[in-house]
């Protein structure tokens, strides 16, 4: 194998063990049980085994409810937000904004038992209203009306999207991605929650110069 494949897949297996620390393993693509749940009382039972074969950038693991919460207090959603999760797993977070904070919420999510938890999910917190999620590739995703983005993806993952953000997000628009940075893209603020870290960005008026748009 060349040199630059061995550093990828060394690369992959850290972050996937860095991601997964607080969880049973991400092979499994299993939960830990969360007792902090949000009165959403969402639904996370394990993902069935029988799980599509759609194939995913990044294996689903949970944000724990607490870290949800702190995520949106970062992002100061307010119900004139529209918060967009990028790869929104059992939709927690969309679920949540609409339901603490009145906020519209959209997940995009590939794998489509997912995007039907998700769906269930927000119909058991009576969010379905205010809620949408999208079986969609978020490489091949339109959420230029966002005015929030929450995303917990792999390094590399956010590195390819960064260009999308500066290209469909208007100025103004907040970011929090759960722990992985942007690379040269410097946060606003940086926190620690219950081990998570947790960065904020928010799309300047001019896209800086190392964002290759093209
Ligand atoms: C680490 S989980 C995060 C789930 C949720 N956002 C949360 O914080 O609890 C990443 C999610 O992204 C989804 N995903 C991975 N690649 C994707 C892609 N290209 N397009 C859409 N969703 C994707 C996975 O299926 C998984 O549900």
């Amino acid at each position: 194998m060349p040199p630059t494949a061995l550093r990828t897949v060394a690369l992959r297996l850290l972050t996937c063990v860095l991601m997964t620390l607080p969880l049973a393993g991400c092979a499994q693509e299993q939960e830990t049980p969360d007792t902090t749940q949000s009165a959403a009382e969402i639904q996370s039972p394990e993902i069935e085994s029988a799980d599509s074969t759609v194939e995913a950038d990044v294996p689903f693991v949970v944000t724990p409810q607490t870290t949800v919460d702190s995520i949106l207090a970062l992002a100061k959603v307010s119900s004139d937000d529209v918060v967009y999760d990028l790869g929104s797993g059992d939709g927690r977070i969309p679920i949540t904004a609409a339901e603490e904070y009145g906020a519209r919420g959209v997940g995009i999510e590939i794998k489509p038992e997912l995007v039907q938890r998700a769906r269930e999910n927000a119909k058991i917190s009576g969010v379905s209203d205010k809620v949408e999620f999208r079986q969609q590739d978020i490489f091949e995703a339109d959420f230029s009306e966002a005015t929030v983005v929450t995303m917990y993806l792999f390094p590399e993952v956010n590195i390819q999207l960064r260009p999308m953000l500066f290209e469909q997000l208007e100025p103004g628009t907040r970011v929090v991605s759960h722990s992985f940075d942007m690379d040269e893209w410097v946060p606003d603020t940086t926190i620690r929650v219950n081990g998570d870290v947790l960065y904020l960005w928010t799309i300047p008026e001019e896209t800086p110069e190392f964002v290759d748009t093209e």
